[in-house]
């Protein structure tokens, strides 16, 4: 399946989901889904879906619909699930840990190699099987395991040094928890923000209209 770099953002955004669900069906020994079905089950209509893996050449066949299996696999393929990117995780605060403990790291492309905190007392914690290490051995780390992302777990203060920090030795994606632009300063760097606030102010309009209507 061709890899498109035109793709807009919007369908990308899609993907993971669509990988998602694929997998659960694939899981259940579905081998076969029309795009009807899986428009049903996922809330979209079945153009859309039908657009979304035109972008990348179609995957379904007429009369058939779509063999879950391959779909779930092609659709890995394109969001580079088998990169395994070198990672590093900035802050093993609260959040810190709980990413890095939670987040199956490795099946969705990336492999976590170190995590740094500036706090000397957590110099050696264990997190993942994982030292924590401390700050100023980033540099050295970074030259040794050149690592591909980061993960920000860190208060913005302080944050866009160490994006400049990183960016200067080599990294080129930020998995950005701290409320820090980076985007603005480094445009060639690729950049997911996740603001869980956003999701919980989203929450509220739902809740507020639930109750209101
Ligand atoms: P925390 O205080 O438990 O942990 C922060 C850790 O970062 C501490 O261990 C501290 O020593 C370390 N740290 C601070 N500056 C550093 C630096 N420049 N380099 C290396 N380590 C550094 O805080 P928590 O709860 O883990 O939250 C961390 C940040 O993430 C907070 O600023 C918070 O606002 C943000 N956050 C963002 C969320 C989101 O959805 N984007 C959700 C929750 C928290």
């Amino acid at each position: 399946m061709a890899k498109n770099d035109s793709i807009s953002m919007s369908v990308i955004k899609r993907l993971p989901r669509y990988y998602r669900f694929l997998g659960e069906l694939k899981n259940k020994g579905v081998t076969r889904i029309s795009s009807r079905e899986l428009s049903n089950k996922m809330g979209l209509t079945a153009s859309q879906i039908r657009q979304d893996f035109n972008c990348f050449g179609g995957f379904g066949q007429q009369g058939y619909g779509y063999n879950v299996e391959q779909l779930h696999y092609e659709i890995g393929k394109i969001l580079g699930l088998g990169n395994g990117f070198k990672t590093i995780l900035i802050g093993a605060g609260n959040l810190g840990r709980a990413i890095a403990t939670h987040m199956s790291f490795e099946a969705r492309g990336f492999n976590l190699i170190g995590i740094f905190d500036k706090n000397e007392a957590m110099a050696g914690n264990m997190v993942r099987g994982i030292p924590v290490r401390q700050t100023q051995m980033l540099d050295d780390f970074c030259r040794e395991h050149h690592p591909t992302v980061a993960v920000l777990c860190i208060p913005s203060e302080g944050a866009a040094a160490t994006v400049d920090q990183l960016v200067e030795l080599g990294v080129k994606g930020f998995w950005n928890f701290s409320h820090c632009d980076i985007a603005a300063k480094y445009p060639d760097v690729a950049v997911e923000n996740v603001h869980l606030s956003d999701s919980l102010m989203t929450l509220s309009y739902q809740v507020d209209s639930v109750i209101n209507n």
